[in-house]
């Protein structure tokens, strides 16, 4: 792998830089990902605890699963993956842009900026009566669900299957993924569509596509270089 990862670095040299991250790049901060070993998904279900109609039949049990994410996020520290984008974003900043489907929110507190945010932010509160949108960061929250000002029950900021991504988060990742040189996906299993369209975008728009991953991924065919491993230890070496 030595003289691929040499490859990679020289990649990113020139050119512009897209590095497009999932939950794996949260795994080595004790984060549980979806899917893969340990995955949230092998032991709860989508449909019940992700969907609008999930929230619309039982908004406190989907709460709950949310608090206690959001218990697990406030424990966890960035690690040097995290670190090392945002390194790379101080080193090309005219030049880079990091786009997530992470919820968690330890891109910007690893120092990253501007993220392109593409599920949303587990620290976002909605009102699903008057729309009003709140940062709160209590853990646990002392109501479930919670409720806003207005009355109305408070749902989570996130984008749940079956949902639309916000269109100016998904705009500026898809012009960012069409005019990269190199597009970088980091810890994802790139099975959730849209986001993981963007792989393809950027592959058919001419980048250099780098998969960094332990395991494969149903776009490694896409990729020029494969880094298999884990996110924390590959990223620091690549900058
Ligand atoms: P997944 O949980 O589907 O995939 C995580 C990926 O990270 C897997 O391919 C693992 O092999 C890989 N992985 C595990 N440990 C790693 C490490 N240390 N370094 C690098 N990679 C590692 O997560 P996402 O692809 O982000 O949606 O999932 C996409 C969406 O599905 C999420 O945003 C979420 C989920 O349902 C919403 O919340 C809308």
């Amino acid at each position: 792998m030595e003289s691929e990862i040499e490859a990679v670095r020289r990649s990113l040299l020139t050119g512009r830089i897209v590095a497009f991250t999932g939950a794996g790049i949260s795994a080595e901060s004790n984060v549980p990902t979806f899917r893969g070993a340990g995955g949230l998904w092998r032991n709860y279900s989508p449909e019940r605890l992700a969907t609008p109609e999930a929230f619309s039949s039982d908004p406190r049990l989907v709460w709950e699963w949310y608090d206690w994410r959001r218990g697990i996020v406030r424990a966890a520290q960035p690690n040097p993956g995290h670190l090392a984008l945002s390194e790379l974003q101080r080193r090309t900043p005219e030049r880079f842009t990091l786009v997530t489907q992470n919820t968690d929110g330890l891109h910007e507190r690893a120092g990253s900026q501007d993220v392109v945010k593409l599920h949303g932010d587990i620290w976002l509160l909605q009102c699903t009566r008057c729309g009003r949108e709140e940062r709160n960061e209590q853990v646990p929250l002392n109501l479930l669900p919670p409720l806003c000002r207005c009355g109305g029950i408070q749902r989570p900021g996130v984008v749940w299957f079956g949902e639309m991504l916000p269109e100016d988060q998904w705009e500026r990742a898809r012009r960012a993924a069409r005019t990269a040189e190199v597009f970088i996906a980091i810890g994802t299993s790139a099975v959730v569509h849209p986001a993981a369209g963007l792989v393809l975008v950027a592959r058919l728009t001419g980048a250099r596509v780098v998969i960094m991953n332990p395991d494969p991924t149903p776009v490694d065919d896409l990729a020029e270089w494969i880094l298999r491993g884990p996110a924390g230890e590959i990223l620091p070496r690549l900058i």
